[in-house]
């Protein structure tokens, strides 16, 4: 019984340590891309330092070999109403949902928040399978349209 009372306490001290530990920011450095720091599975600062440009995210969302979220996402763009898949959330009010820095790092590295999820990493170059040897070594999308995607997604509430 007084083991007992001693791992239950070893596990209550283990556990009060990871969530000091998550508490910090962890900074991410992989292979040329921009460094960027997450802290309670968020990014707040901007890639590239500037905000993005709202309209080319909602074009970069649309477009193959781009984002193309309107494949997994339900977005209110009606001109691909068409092909918008359901097999991620309904991204139509994401703005009011989540905040610009917990936007961008569900775009930049999903796989943070859930190992297993199905999203791609989308600034991302190490851990990635890749079939295509052209594509290794460069992110699905640039910085500079991660940020327009996360102005645009902003947006939405
Ligand atoms: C292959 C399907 C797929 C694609 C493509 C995809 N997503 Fe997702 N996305 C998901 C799934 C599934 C989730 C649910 C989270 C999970 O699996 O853990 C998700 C979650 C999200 C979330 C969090 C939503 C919430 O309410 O918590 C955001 C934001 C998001 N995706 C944005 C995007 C953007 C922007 C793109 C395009 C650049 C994109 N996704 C492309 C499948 C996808």
């Amino acid at each position: 019984m007084r083991q007992m009372r001693l791992l239950t306490a070893c596990l209550a001290g283990t556990a009060a340590m990871l969530a000091a530990t998550v508490s910090f920011a962890q900074e991410i450095r992989d292979a040329n891309l921009t460094p960027y720091a997450v802290k309670d599975y968020a990014i707040e600062k901007s890639l590239t330092g500037k905000p993005g440009d709202p309209a080319k995210g909602r074009q970069i969302a649309t477009t193959s070999g781009q984002g193309n979220c309107v494949i997994c996402h339900k977005m209110p763009i009606p001109e691909v109403a068409f092909r918008i898949g359901n097999v991620g959330p309904d991204l139509t009010e994401v703005g009011g949902r989540l905040t610009a820095a917990e936007i961008r790092m569900r775009i930049v590295n999903p796989k943070l928040l859930n190992e297993e999820t199905i999203m791609p990493a989308y600034y991302r170059v190490t851990g990635l399978n890749r079939v295509d040897k052209k594509a290794q070594g460069k992110p699905m999308l640039s910085a500079e349209q991660v940020e327009d995607l996360v102005a645009y997604l902003s947006t939405l509430k």
